[in-house]
């Protein structure tokens, strides 16, 4: 039946950032689909208090503290998911920072990390748990793109091009692992209430600025994000790869 086949019941799987945040609005969503988690960040204690709001839903979730950008700690985060479950059905690469500054004026160092950040840990991540989802025979990877990745945004040239980077990042890696059932997705949030985008809240004109442009009339919030989440890690969407879904209340269509 149609329903089951949205059920995550029996899975696992990794969301990477999931303290706060995007993140945890999807962890959220897929525990309640009945999906054991290990879920990683930097910070150690909100992460530990996210698994233990998460285990209310009756499945195991472990926390693992890891810098997705170093290739150690996501070998670590991988081998310790697998010791765990035993497999990895799904990869959530949710991970990801900004900084905010003119382009004129942007600094090198800030390029390198936001880049190191946002986009080769997504490389870094998919690579570790494709190799054990070839051996499983297959699995569902899914990146956290953005609306910026078609827009540009103002002030974030470095996260404009990680974004555009992760959705590329999608197609080509949906391409080389179709062949052993791995479908690669992304989701593509609009503007959600978050630490990320706290400097955009805080700043009155530019927050009324954005508010006006979206459709829907309001900014998301973490847990509009989950529906989507369920479904791209679940067998309803087995014959979807290489695709951005947006979550934007409609800001791409207006
Ligand atoms: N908020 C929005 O409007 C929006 C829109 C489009 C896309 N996104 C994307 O959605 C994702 C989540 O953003 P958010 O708004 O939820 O941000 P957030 O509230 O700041 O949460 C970011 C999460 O990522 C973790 N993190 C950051 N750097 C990390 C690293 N190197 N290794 C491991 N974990 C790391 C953070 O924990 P620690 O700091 O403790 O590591 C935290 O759990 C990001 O990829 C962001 O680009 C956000």
């Amino acid at each position: 039946m149609i329903l089951d086949k949205f059920s995550l019941k029996g899975k696992a799987g990794i969301v990477t950032g999931a303290s706060r945040g995007i993140g945890k609005g999807i962890a959220e969503g897929l525990a309640q689909a009945g999906a054991n988690l290990a879920i990683c960040s930097r910070g150690l204690p909100a992460l530990q208090k996210t698994a233990e709001e998460l285990r209310r839903y009756g499945t195991d979730v472990i926390a693992i503290n890891a810098d997705v950008s170093v290739k150690a700690e996501v070998e670590n985060l991988v081998n310790r998911t697998l010791e765990r479950f035993g497999r990895i059905d799904f990869l959530f690469n949710n991970a990801g920072i900004t900084h905010r500054a003119p382009s004129e004026d942007f600094p090198e160092g800030w390029w390198d990390e936001v880049i190191r950040v946002n986009l080769k840990s997504v490389f870094l991540c998919s690579q570790a748990v494709a190799r054990v989802m070839i051996k499983q025979g297959g699995g569902k990877i899914i990146n956290t793109s953005s609306l910026i990745a078609v827009t540009g945004g103002k002030s974030i040239p470095a996260y404009a091009a990680s974004k555009g980077g992760v959705a590329q990042l999608t197609k080509a890696l949906a391409n080389d692992w179709a062949k052993y059932r791995i479908n690669v997705n992304a989701i593509g949030p609009g503007y959600i209430i978050t630490d990320l985008t706290a400097p955009l809240i805080e700043d009155k004109q530019r927050y009324q600025e954005l508010s006006a442009r979206i459709p829907m009339g309001r900014w998301g919030k973490p847990d509009d994000l989950a529906g989507a989440a369920v479904f791209l890690a679940s067998q309803a969407s087995d014959y979807v790869t290489g695709q951005t879904i947006f979550v934007d209340g409609g800001w791409l269509s207006a």
